[in-house]
C-alpha cells in the first residue's frame, strides 16, 4: 500500500457523550466489529471495579472509571481506526478536552430518552470550535425514547447543528421494532426475544414489504410513513460537504446493549468521515506536499480490499480532501503527504504501568512515517533524540509499533523532557501550535502539610505543573502561603494528590477555595494598561492574581461577582482564556 493509501484508510475520532448514554458499551460494541473482540470485554468490565483494558492506573480501579484517555486501534473494512477513549466520569477533566484536539472527527452518544445533556454539549463545543465532523447516534432506542423529530429538534436548538437523519426509527419503546434506512430505502428488524433480551437484526426489507408490516401495528406504521415522507419533504438533505465541515451530522438511531444498528452506523460514519486532516504549523514551514492520487478504502476495489461499499454520500471522499491540500511553498499548512515525520504530543500519562513507574508521551502523527529508532528534532529544548521505545496502546497492553503513518497516535515511553503540546519533527521548520488551553472551572489550595517534606512535595508539584496537569495561579501578595490550582474538573485535582505521594511520596492538603469563576485581564482600551487591582471597584471574594506567563487573572465567587465587577470597572475586559491564543 502506497503512503497516500495508507494515510486515506484512517480514521482517528473520539466519541463525546454524557456519562451513561452508552458510550462505553458503543466502544466495546465497536471493538467487536473490529475483531478486537477478545479484548472488548473488558472495557465494560471497569464498572464492575476490575482490572479493565481502559484502567491504567490504581486510581482508575480504585474508582471504577477511566480518568485517563485510551486509545483504541483496530481494523475495520479497511479502514485504520484510532478511536480515542475519554473519561466518562462526571467530573472530567482538561484530559478530555485535549484529546479532542488530536482527533478528525467525533460521534457523539445521545440517550435518547434524555436527549442533549450538559457534558454533551460541553464537549460538543470543544469540537465546534476545531470545526471538525459531527455524527450523532441516538442510543437506547430499544426503551420508551423522546419523540424522534423532538430529538433533531433539540439538536439545532440546544447545540445550533443542522441535523440530516440517516436511519429512522420504526416505533418507540415496546414498540419499536427496527429502523429505515433512507439511503438504502430498507428497514433493518430488530428481533425482540422472550426474556426481555433482545437479538440482532435478521432481516433487511422494504417498508412496504409484508414482513414490516406484520410487525409494525398500523398506528406505527402510518405514521412513520408520515414522518418519512416529511423528512424527505422538509427535512436537511444529507450534505457531505456539511458534514465534513462540522455544519450538518448525520443522526444514526439504534441499540448500542443489543448491537442494534451499529454496523449502519460504523459503516456510515467511516465512509462520510474524513482521513486525518493536515495540520497548521505555528511559522511558516518550507516543504512542499507530495500530491500523489489518493484512494480512500471505499473507493477502492472492494472486492480485493475487503471493504464496505460507499454509502451514495460518499462520492468525493478522503481522496479530494487529501489532495485539495495546499501544496504552497511556506504555507504554515503542513498536508499530511509531506514525506517527513512531524506529531504533536497531546497526553502525558505517568505511571501507567506500577512495576515500572514510567512516563508515556502520546503523540499524534501529522505527517510522514514513523519509523522505530528515528531520530527527530524537538524544537522546544532545541536536541534531537532517538525515538526507541514507541509503542501501540490498547488500554494496559502495549506493543511494540514499528511503524505508523498520519492519523495513528502511539505512546513514547521514557522521555522525561515532553511536554503537552510539543512538536517532533523530522523537518525543523515545523512548529505546532501549542495544545489550547481551556478555562479552568475549579479551583482549590494545596498545600504541604509535613515541613520535612517542603522538597519532595515543590519539586512533585512542580513537575506536574509543568506537565499541564493542573495549572497554578498566583495570588497577589499576602493573600496566602499555598498554591492554587485550576483546573476544569475536580478528577485532575486527585490526579496531582495521588501522584505526588505515589511517586514522590509527598503527602499534600487540598483546602477548598470560595471561587468559581476565573478570567483573564486586560485594559478595555488596548491603547491604555491594566490599572492596578487595589483600585478596582469590587463586592466581598473577588480576588486578583497572575497565571504561569504573569497574566493578571480576576477569580469571582459567584456570577454576580462579576457582573458587578464589569458594571464597576468599565476600562478593564475580561477574557475566557489568555490573550496569545
Ligand atoms: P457511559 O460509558 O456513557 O457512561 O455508559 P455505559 O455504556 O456504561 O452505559 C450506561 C448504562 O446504559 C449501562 O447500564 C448500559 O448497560 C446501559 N445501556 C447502554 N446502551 C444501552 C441500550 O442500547 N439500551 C439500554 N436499555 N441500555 C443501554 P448499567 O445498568 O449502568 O450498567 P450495566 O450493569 O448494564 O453494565
Amino acid at each position: 500500500m502506497s503512503p497516500a493509501q495508507e494515510i486515506a484508510r484512517r480514521r482517528t475520532f473520539a466519541i463525546i457523550s454524557h456519562p451513561d448514554a452508552g458510550k462505553t458499551t458503543l466502544t466495546e460494541k465497536f471493538l467487536l466489529y473490529g475483531n478486537a473482540i477478545h479484548l472488548a470485554g473488558t472495557v465494560t468490565a471497569r464498572k464492575n471495579q476490575r482490572a479493565t483494558a481502559s484502567d491504567w492506573m490504581e486510581l482508575e480501579k480504585q474508582r471504577g472509571i477511566s480518568i485517563s484517555s485510551t486509545v483504541l486501534q483496530f481494523d475495520y473494512s479497511g479502514f485504520a481506526v484510532n478511536l480515542l477513549d475519554t473519561p466518562g466520569h462526571k467530573d472530567f477533566s482538561e484530559d478530555t478536552y485535549r484529546v479532542l484536539t488530536a482527533v478528525d472527527a467525533a460521534l457523539m452518544v445521545i440517550d435518547a430518552a434524555k436527549g442533549v445533556e450538559a457534558q454533551t454539549r460541553k464537549l460538543f463545543e470543544v469540537c465546534r470550535r476545531r470545526g471538525i465532523p459531527i455524527f450523532t447516534f441516538m442510543n437506547k432506542c430499544d426503551r420508551p425514547t423522546r419523540n424522534a423529530l423532538e430529538l433533531l429538534d433539540e439538536l439545532e436548538s440546544v447545540l445550533g447543528l443542522q441535523s440530516s437523519p440517516v436511519v429512522w426509527p420504526l416505533g418507540n419503546g415496546p414498540s419499536f421494532r427496527g429502523v429505515f434506512d433512507r439511503r438504502t430505502r430498507q428497514v433493518h428488524l430488530f428481533e425482540r426475544v422472550p426474556g426481555g433480551a433482545f437479538q440482532a437484526p435478521v432481516e433487511v426489507a422494504s417498508l412496504s414489504d409484508p414482513i414490516v408490516r406484520e410487525k409494525l401495528d398500523d398506528y406505527t406504521y402510518e405514521q412513520v410513513k408520515e414522518q418519512l415522507e416529511m423528512l424527505d419533504g422538509a427535512g436537511h438533505p444529507f450534505n457531505l460537504a456539511a458534514v465534513r465541515a462540522g455544519q450538518q451530522t448525520p443522526v444514526y438511531f439504534g441499540s448500542a446493549i443489543n448491537n442494534f444498528g451499529i454496523q449502519l452506523l460504523l459503516d456510515g460514519f467511516l465512509n462520510d468521515s474524513v482521513p486525518p486532516a493536515p495540520r497548521r504549523s505555528a511559522k511558516p514551514f518550507n516543504g512542499t506536499a507530495q500530491n500523489g492520487a489518493v484512494t480512500p478504502p471505499s473507493q477502492r476495489d472492494n472486492s480485493a480490499a475487503g471493504v464496505a461499499a460507499p454509502g451514495p454520500g460518499s462520492t468525493s471522499p478522503a481522496a479530494v480532501a487529501l489532495n485539495s491540500q495546499p501544496s504552497t511553498l511556506n504555507s504554515q499548512i503542513v498536508p499530511v503527504t509531506y514525506p517527513k515525520f512531524s506529531a504533536f504530543v497531546f497526553k502525558i500519562q505517568a505511571n501507567m504501568d506500577p512495576k515500572h513507574r514510567d512516563r508515556i508521551a502520546f503523540v499524534r502523527i501529522c505527517s510522514g512515517k514513523f519509523e522505530r529508532d528515528m531520530v527527530v528534532n524537538h524544537p522546544r529544548s532545541g536536541k534531537s533524540m532517538r525515538l526507541s521505545s514507541s509503542h501501540k496502546l490498547f488500554g494496559q497492553e502495549r506493543e511494540t509499533v514499528d511503524e505508523a503513518w498520519p492519523g495513528d497516535v502511539i505512546g513514547l515511553v521514557g522521555h522525561s523532557e515532553f511536554h503537552i503540546g510539543d512538536t517532533l519533527t523530522e523537518d525543523k521548520s515545523i512548529e505546532y501550535d501549542e495544545i489550547p488551553r481551556f478555562p479552568p472551572e475549579v479551583f482549590t489550595f494545596i498545600s504541604n502539610p509535613n515541613p520535612s517534606d517542603a522538597k519532595k512535595f515543590r519539586a512533585g508539584l512542580d513537575q506536574l505543573l509543568q506537565e499541564g496537569v493542573v495549572q497554578s495561579l498566583n495570588l497577589r501578595a499576602g493573600m496566602t502561603t499555598s498554591t492554587l490550582l485550576a483546573a476544569v474538573g475536580q478528577l485532575q485535582f486527585e490526579v496531582v494528590q495521588f501522584r505526588l505521594e505515589s511517586e514522590y511520596g509527598a503527602a499534600s492538603r487540598l483546602d477548598p477555595s470560595p471561587w468559581t469563576i476565573m478570567k483573564w485581564m486586560t485594559p478595555a482600551n488596548p491603547e491604555e494598561k491594566l490599572g492596578d487591582p487595589a483600585h478596582f471597584v469590587v463586592a466581598s471574594g473577588v480576588a486578583f492574581g497572575t497565571d504561569k506567563l504573569d497574566q493578571p487573572v480576576a477569580l469571582f465567587p459567584t456570577e454576580w461577582t462579576m457582573r458587578y465587577f464589569l458594571e464597576k470597572n468599565p476600562s478593564v475586559k475580561l477574557h475566557d482564556l489568555p490573550l496569545e491564543q
